[in-house]
């Protein structure tokens, strides 16, 4: 189905209850009371927050109804306290069971925690589907993904400590060296990727020992609820810890208590900002940060067109433009331009704009109900600077479903020149110097990745070289994005600090630390000692399988 719509055929894109596929139905609210401190699932009496999905049912009298998906626990700073606690006596300053404890044991908890994380797979899934409106094909590809990734971890951390599993000798010294945890680390995910982000963070964290304090997204927060079990089953008591309640409210206390050493936040740049300043000892405390981004596609004189405009709409619309990743501003050599424009809204007409669960789909409802408005407002706004939408029906929306809207020509006056949009907004920038583009990307506060689509090797050559040094992923005729996931995903300026990969994650959550004696007779016989007693987790040459 094409999507220039008018708003009352928009309306009718969302189903009435008995329309929606059995498979996919709420068959009742999931009204989570419990939350994870210490080792013990404390029921909650307290306030709750009902969780409306984007998807809007239609009701008799022709009315939209946000469907209720269920409620969770509004804990307050009391809670997260309590949740600090638990996890710095689990950490206990580096001696407790689990920072202790062997490698080859960690990953035993891990892998049992991943049989049941994927028992709740459906469940999981379905709650993606609900919360955040993302496509059922895509949520189940962000569980599966999120597992692969999870396996992915576990043969690096073999791998890292295998290597790590002998002693070096040099100029005299006898040394161990291994990788060693951190201690308390916040980690809080988006929103648009709710459980993988979360759990790229989360999972290479806790394998490598450190205890954790979760916050869950402001929406996907109850995907988490099947797997609080799990956690509490899997891990020693007091490792892995939930946070609810506003996040203004209850991290803050947190970063001031001085207590946590690692901040991992996939978010944006302003709240982790505020966030590090609020830890009393700043040396002490470890980021690693997704941050914002407002990744560039050049386009070139001599790029195939086809390609281009097939990795464009991908790359701007996937999930609706809610990825970090995103294409979020369009910059078309002006001799193309108009060429361009007319395959991009053919493309565009093609999109089917529907409900999560329909085959296909590819614009979906939005998550964040103020987000319509704010894109309509950043439209209004290129309109009054000189710009146009230019595919039919671009930017009407009804409730939660936005048909997406090309803009063009935009510039440096418009909101939508610098502003990360995050949705299915894909603003068209002309250029006629290829250093006119370059410079688009030099003085952006952002530098997560670019893509340039051409055909001459030169040109692209030419361009690589300076952009290399301005973003952290080069993208040659193809969209930006975070995988495979043992590349490095990182970025500068406004968008990252440190770097995750499956290999990377390891690295940031940890840090190496050392054994080291005298090469001398005395030495020799009391390292023998431990390792052929098996007396130390640390001191060993272990192999693991
Ligand atoms: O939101 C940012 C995600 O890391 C993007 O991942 O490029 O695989 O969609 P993706």
């Amino acid at each position: 189905m094409a999507i220039s719509l008018q708003p009352n055929e928009l309306a009718a894109k969302f189903p009435t209850l008995d329309e929606i596929p059995a498979a996919y139905r709420i068959s009742a609210p999931l009204h989570q009371r419990e939350i994870l401190i210490n080792g013990e699932l404390r029921h909650w009496g307290g306030p709750v927050r009902t969780v409306r999905s984007p998807v809007h049912v239609r009701t008799r009298d022709g009315a939209l109804e946000a469907v209720e998906v269920g409620s969770y626990p509004v804990t307050t700073a009391t809670e997260s306290d309590q949740a600090l606690d638990a996890a710095s006596k689990a950490y206990a300053s580096g001696t407790g069971e689990w920072p202790t404890m062997g490698v080859d044991r960690r990953i035993s908890h891990v892998q049992d925690f991943t049989r049941r994380l994927i028992e709740k797979r459906e469940q999981i899934v379905n709650l993606i589907m609900w919360e955040i409106g993302k496509s059922a094909a895509d949520s189940a590809k962000e569980f599966d993904r999120t597992v692969e990734y999870i396996r992915q971890t576990i043969d690096a951390l073999k791998e890292l400590d295998n290597n790590n599993s002998r002693f070096q000798i040099v100029e005299g010294t006898i040394a161990q060296i291994r990788r060693a945890p951190l201690g308390v680390v916040l980690c809080m995910g988006p929103y648009n990727y709710p459980l993988n982000e979360t759990f790229t963070t989360l999972i290479p964290a806790l394998i490598m020992g450190n205890v954790i304090l979760f916050k869950p997204p402001k929406f996907g927060t109850l995907l988490f609820a099947p797997i609080l079990e799990a956690f509490r089953d899997s891990f020693p008591a007091g490792v892995v810890n939930t946070v609810y309640g506003p996040g203004e409210e209850v991290v803050p206390p947190l970063m001031e208590s001085g207590q946590v050493n690692v901040l991992a936040l996939i978010g944006s740049s302003r709240v982790a900002d505020k966030l590090k300043k609020l830890h009393p000892k700043t040396n002490r405390l470890r980021a690693v940060l997704g941050l914002d981004a407002k990744n560039a596609a050049i386009i070139l004189p001599d790029a195939d067109l086809d390609l281009t405009v097939k990795e464009c709409v991908l790359g701007a619309l996937s999930f609706n433009g809610q990825r970090c990743t995103a294409l979020k501003t369009i910059l078309v050599h002006r001799s193309v331009a108009d060429a361009f424009l007319a395959k991009f809204c053919a493309a565009l007409e093609g999109l089917q704009i529907g409900m999560p669960w329909e085959k296909g789909v590819a614009i979906t409802p939005l998550p964040d109900a103020g987000k319509p408005g704010y894109l309509s407002e950043c439209i209004d706004d290129a309109k009054k600077h000189g710009a146009e939408v230019r595919n039919i029906g671009g930017g009407e929306y009804c409730a939660s479903l936005y048909v997406p809207a090309l803009v063009y020509p935009v510039n440096e006056r418009m909101r939508l020149y610098r502003e990360e949009q995050f949705g299915p907004i894909v603003p068209v920038v002309p250029f006629d110097n290829i250093e006119d583009a370059l410079s688009y990307v030099e003085s952006s506060d952002y530098g997560q990745q670019v893509s340039i689509f051409g055909t001459d090797a030169e040109t692209i050559a030419t361009l690589v070289d300076p952009l290399v040094n301005q973003v952290c992923r080069v993208n040659i005729n193809c969209q930006c994005q975070r995988g495979p996931d043992v590349f490095p995903f990182t970025g500068r300026k406004d968008s990252a600090e440190g770097t995750l990969s499956v290999a990377d994650a390891l690295r940031a959550f940890s840090i190496r630390t050392m054994v080291a004696a005298k090469e001398t007779p005395a030495s020799k016989a009391l390292l023998d000692d431990i390792v052929l007693g098996h007396k130390s987790a640390f001191i060993n040459t272990r192999y693991i399988f």
